[in-house]
């Protein structure tokens, strides 16, 4: 049994950005706003300094094994009910945080606290009541699905496993009530997989997820594998699901504008590390770290009154084995200072105008 943790307050959600307060508002169902702005104010799962570095065979020719940088230090919170999104480059470290996040990945250093409780001291047993309320959504909702269930028996599985239903007739109901939910007509229980198209199949995928009443999902690139039309439609599903049940959502896309409309808060990583965390409408109106700023002025974007400044990334990511010193984003970065940037790594800290937006840059803009 651990004690209770305190994480202090430095990762603070202003009350009043949070969608189903807006949606309550603009209802005219003031109960309703007041209802849902705490529940989202409470941290529900969160990482404190997380690391994780993974070895590397050495080479033919390398004595010294070595080990790559996935996550590298990183204190995040989630709180209830919000949507954290989560942006960068390819292999800066996306999935691993979110699977470190919900123990599927061990760490190397660090702690991930779950409802005030450090969770890696843990013993399996221990872990499985907290295994149920922390799920997963993959890219690919076709290799995340076994090919020989039903989907009947896909989205009863997790049911059964943590003794949620009294009796089969429940179970039935259950699972017919879930596949209502995501939109799935109930005679489509006793099909495989492969009779669904994409999107039905990250239905499937959802269902599942929601078959053991999470309240925290990892959404890890949910819709990239989805045809346009499509992603359209998974993404309000989420939404809908979050409004009507509570549930947080780590939100990682490749998608800007997806995760700018789905996202109450959002932190950008770079090669391993927060660079930069704030609301959703604060970051995309204005960042201010270089990196952050190069990436969302590569949105193709409509609405020409946003003006995002546009630069170019230059050069590939440096490879997380050997990460540059000081600020890693450093020899790609147009305001580098050299003798600092290039020697001393900056830490993630709350913008004296705003003390919601988190930026880790010696100069930033
Ligand atoms: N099991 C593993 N063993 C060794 N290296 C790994 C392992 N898993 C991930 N990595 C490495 O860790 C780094 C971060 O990978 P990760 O998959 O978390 O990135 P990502 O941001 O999710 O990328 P993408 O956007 O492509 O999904 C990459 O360099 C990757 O090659
Ligand atoms: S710390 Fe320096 S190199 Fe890093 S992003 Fe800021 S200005 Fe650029
Ligand atoms: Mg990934």
């Amino acid at each position: 049994m651990t004690d209770e943790i305190d994480l202090g307050d430095t990762d603070e959600l202003p009350a009043l950005s949070a969608r189903s307060v807006q949606l309550a508002m603009a209802a005219g169902d003031a109960d309703a706003a007041a209802a849902a702005a705490p529940r989202k104010g409470r941290t529900l799962v969160a990482a404190d300094q997380l690391g994780k570095y993974f070895p590397v065979q050495p080479g033919l020719f390398a004595r010294a094994s070595k080990v790559v940088r996935a996550v590298d230090g990183v204190s995040l919170r989630v709180r209830r009910g919000e949507t954290m999104g989560l942006v960068g480059e390819s292999g800066c470290g996306k999935s691993t945080l979110g699977r470190l996040l919900l123990r599927l990945v061990e760490p190397s250093f660090g702690r991930v606290v779950f409802e005030g409780r450090d969770i890696l001291p843990l013993r399996a047993s221990e872990m499985r009541p907290l295994r149920r309320r922390m799920q997963i959504i993959f890219q690919d909702p076709y290799s995340s699905l076994n090919p020989r269930l039903t989907v009947r028996e896909a989205v009863s599985e997790p049911i059964r496993i943590h003794k949620l239903a009294a009796n089969r007739d429940d179970e039935e109901a259950q699972v017919e009530a879930l596949l209502k939910k995501v939109g799935l007509r109930p005679e489509m229980m006793d099909r495989y997989p492969h009779e669904f198209s994409g999107g039905q199949r990250q239905r499937i995928g959802i269902a599942r997820a929601l078959a053991v009443r999470p309240d925290f999902i990892v959404c890890d690139e949910p819709i990239s594998a989805l045809d346009v039309s499509i992603q359209a439609q998974i993404v309000n599903l989420l939404e809908d699901l979050q409004d009507e049940l509570g549930v947080a959502y780590l939100f990682i896309s490749h998608d800007l504008n997806v995760v700018e409309h789905v996202s109450d808060r959002v932190a950008v990583m770079y090669l391993g590390k927060i660079v930069e965390r704030a609301p959703a409408r604060a970051l995309y109106e204005s960042a201010h770290h270089p990196y952050s700023r190069a990436l969302l002025g590569a949105i193709p974007s409509a609405d020409a009154t946003k003006r995002r400044l546009r630069v170019l990334l230059q050069g590939d990511v440096p490879s997380p084995i050997d990460p540059p010193s000081g600020c890693a984003f450093h020899p790609r970065c147009p305001r580098s200072v050299k003798g600092t940037c290039d020697r001393e790594t900056p830490p993630l800290v709350a913008r004296a105008d705003d003390p919601h937006h988190h930026v880790a840059c010696w100069n930033p803009q």
